[in-house]
């Protein structure tokens, strides 16, 4: 039996004006599988993202989320049935505690009124959910620590465990590791491919890395031109012809 798609996508087009960015991309992304989205730059990979979490609506095709039509809805709805993204600029509350930054969406999850942040960390249950997503990120031990003092690379987790705290079906990550050292680049990646394992999170991601590509993704789509030009393992794109033809001049060899 063919596995289940979280995701699919039919006939999806956007423009701006008359500029046609994505012509009509046809996939679908099976559950709890790590796939990865790439092109060139300007390929419109972040159009695409952005189309299916809502922040545009698309000029044609339809979007499918858990077996529903999410075509069309507003981002806030297709995050709350559990279609998440994390940007690829931080988004965090850089003066409050990690854990702050945790417990604020994790309220919100749960509708739970609050007047006063730093009160919330009085919620026990909240507390506690917060401090085991830091924990699935890395994080735990810096919890009491303000987001702003932290480097690039822990911020960027943190944006990953406010995502995770509301306990998505699918993440979307658009190049988590962008601006890290190779370092960061690295942890990133295993915690993504771990996170991946353990949970039961389905994550599609874009990154310009394709060392990093081949070696996290399960299943590759190469966009080009707001057209789909491949999509297979790492082990069939890295020999299709038309890939390495789009990617002119950059190695594909990882
Ligand atoms: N809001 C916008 N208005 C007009 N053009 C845009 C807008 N956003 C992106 N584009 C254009 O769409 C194309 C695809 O961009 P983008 O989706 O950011 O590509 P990628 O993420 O693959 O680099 C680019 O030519 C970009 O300039
Ligand atoms: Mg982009």
């Amino acid at each position: 039996m063919a596995a289940e798609n979280i995701l699919t996508v039919e006939d999806l087009r956007h423009q701006f004006g008359d500029f046609r960015v994505l012509n009509g991309i046809t996939l679908e992304i099976p559950k709890g599988r790590l796939t990865a989205l790439i092109g060139p730059n300007g390929a419109g990979k972040t159009t695409f993202y952005n189309v299916i979490s809502g922040k545009y609506v698309p000029t044609g095709g339809k979007v499918t989320f858990d077996n529903l039509d999410i075509t069309g809805m507003p981002s806030y709805r297709i995050a709350s049935l559990g279609l998440m993204r994390s940007f690829q600029i931080t988004n965090i509350f850089l003066k409050l505690s990690v854990l702050e930054n945790v417990l604020v969406p994790l309220a919100l999850h749960y509708g739970k009124a609050f007047s006063c942040v730093r009160s919330l960390a009085g919620e026990k249950d909240l507390a506690e959910k917060a401090m085991g997503v830091l924990d699935q990120v890395g994080l735990a031990d810096r919890a009491s620590r303000v987001a702003l003092e932290l480097p690039y690379g822990d911020k960027r987790l943190i944006e990953i465990a406010i995502v995770l705290a509301r306990e998505p079906k699918l993440v979307l990550l658009d190049e988590p590791t962008a601006g890290m050292n190779p370092e960061e680049t690295e942890r990133m990646i295993y915690l993504i491919q771990r996170l991946s394992k353990q949970l039961g999170t389905t994550f599609f991601l874009t990154e310009h890395d394709m060392k990093v590509v081949f070696s996290v993704a399960e299943y590759i789509f190469v966009l080009h031109q707001g057209e789909l030009l491949a999509r297979g393992t790492p082990e069939e794109i890295k020999k299709n012809p038309a890939v390495k033809e789009a990617y002119l001049g950059g190695s594909l060899d990882a």
